[in-house]
């Protein structure tokens, strides 16, 4: 079995596992591929699928924080938000889903040119505990050295891993 990762961008913008796995309506995919063309035009691509054996079974999708409306934070632009990472069920357990958070952290951990060639400082995520979202699961963002910040309600938890 060989694993690929490869940064979606137009050529293979079809892809995106959630297109294809998780029952996605054909207007959930406009507009999700609106929003990927929006942030791939200001930051570059924000989505990285993992090819097993040519065919994509996984994704992990982020964008810096500043480039969602309505966020005020002073270190919003430093800062990564994983929105979601997901597996397909018969592909998990495989090691997949790590390989793709190492490979986010270590394309972050080098100077961004949506930063003027500065790092950025830190991800976040917002976890879901006994439940898998919002963006996955907390035991997973534990296991990755994801650090809980605050808890948000009775299942969900900011955390964060610092660059
Ligand atoms: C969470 C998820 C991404 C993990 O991917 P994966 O490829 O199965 O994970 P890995 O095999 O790389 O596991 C890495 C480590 O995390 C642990 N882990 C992964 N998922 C876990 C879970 N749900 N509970 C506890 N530990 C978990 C593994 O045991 C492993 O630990 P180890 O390195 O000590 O052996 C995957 O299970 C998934 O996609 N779940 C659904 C998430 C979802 O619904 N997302 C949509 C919301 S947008």
């Amino acid at each position: 079995m060989t694993l690929v990762i490869k940064d979606l961008c137009e050529e293979n913008l079809d892809d995106h596992p959630c297109f294809r796995y998780m029952g996605t309506t054909e207007r959930t995919i406009s507009m999700t591929k609106e929003w990927l063309r929006k942030v791939y035009s200001k930051f570059g691509s924000c989505v990285k699928v993992a090819y097993l054996d040519g065919k994509p079974v996984g994704m992990i999708q982020y964008a810096p924080m500043d480039i969602f409306p309505h966020v005020n934070r002073p270190d919003a632009h430093k800062t990564i938000l994983i929105h979601c990472i997901y597996i397909a069920e018969e592909h998990r357990t495989k090691g997949i889903g790590r390989k793709l958070m190492e490979n986010l952290i270590d394309d972050l951990r080098k100077p961004h040119p949506y930063l003027d060639g500065e790092r950025f400082e830190k991800i976040e995520v917002l976890a879901g505990k006994d439940r898998p979202g919002p963006a996955g699961p907390v035991e997973f963002f534990a296991k990755m050295g994801f650090r809980t910040v605050k808890h948000l309600g009775s299942n969900d938890l900011l955390m964060e891993f610092q660059l």
